[in-house]
């Protein structure tokens, strides 16, 4: 029988663990403030600001909020980011991606404090997790990482494929795992025999954005599958990268859409946003 990886819980367990966090800080006269730029309306960006900014509320951080319209300048969006980066009392600064065509998200998000980078998406963090340093780490593969080791599985030793080579999935998941001692795989479009390739994985993450993609073919006996794929079906029902209901029998445990890495980029998002104070007090090595 499958285990379901619970995302909503453990997300909740992470969501608690900050809020006392925040509040013995507050105790202390500190406070966590969090900036959120959101440029133009793009419905799903909409939703995932509202999501983040009622996190906040619910652990105790100040956000503050910037909803700027869609034919903002870039130069005016780097001297908003240039504002909040000199502000002591803004701790994090998160631009919502993705930006509207006029503007380079590179160059915007390396214009970012990299102190003040709680999306981990800033070159300098990008590199401190590739040489182990400490740093901010995208949220995503972060929350994975916390998903498995609160569920009691084992990452060392094990041989972990990704699928899809995304620079905020992909490739920071194949660090962590790499960090935690797996044999790691990033695979892709032009991979050759997918399926062989994934069939060797105890763990397997989907992060391809192909609605259930990954059928029991790709899949070893018992393995541990994790999907980050967010999808629609043609029925505008959510679905994943994998094909839960074909893989479950074979899988020892699986997270499901809804309810799996999902609720964790959020719980992430405000771990990140505490552990700015402790890079802020320079306790870090960013
Ligand atoms: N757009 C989709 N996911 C994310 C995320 O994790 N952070 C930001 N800033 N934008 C996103």
């Amino acid at each position: 029988m499958a285990k379901i990886i619970d995302g909503k819980a453990i997300s909740t367990q992470i969501k608690e663990e900050t809020k006392e966090k925040i509040s013995k800080l507050a105790e202390e006269g500190v406070e966590v403030t969090l900036a959120v730029i959101q440029v133009g309306a793009d419905p799903a960006s909409s939703v995932y600001v509202r999501n983040k900014k009622k996190a906040c509320e619910y652990v105790g951080i100040r956000s503050l909020s910037y909803e700027l319209p869609e034919e903002t300048t870039q130069d005016a969006l780097l001297e908003l980011i240039e504002e909040l980066n000199g502000r002591a009392d803004v701790n994090g600064i998160l631009v919502q991606l993705p930006l509207p065509k006029h503007m380079n998200e590179d160059m915007v998000i390396e214009n970012i404090d990299p102190k003040k980078d709680v999306d981990g998406f800033h070159p300098q963090n990008v590199g401190n997790l590739s040489i182990g340093r400490k740093g901010f780490i995208s949220c995503t593969p972060y929350g994975i990482i916390q998903l498995l080791k609160r569920s009691n599985i084992e990452i060392e030793g094990k041989e972990c494929v990704i699928v899809g080579r995304s620079n905020i999935v992909g490739k920071p998941m194949a660090m962590l795992l790499l960090r935690e001692n797996g044999t790691v795989t990033v695979t892709h479009s032009r991979t050759k025999d997918l399926k062989e390739v994934c069939r060797r994985a105890d763990i397997l993450v989907a992060a391809i954005g192909k609605p259930k993609f990954i059928t029991s073919e790709y899949v070893k006996e018992g393995a541990v599958v994790i999907d980050v794929g967010i999808n629609r079906n043609s029925d505008n029902k959510l679905c994943g990268d994998v094909d839960y209901e074909d893989v479950f029998d074979k899988v020892s445990a699986i997270t499901p859409v809804p309810g799996g890495v999902g609720p964790m980029t959020i719980a992430m998002l405000m771990n990140n946003c505490l552990e700015s104070i402790t890079i802020k007090q320079n306790k870090n090595e960013v």
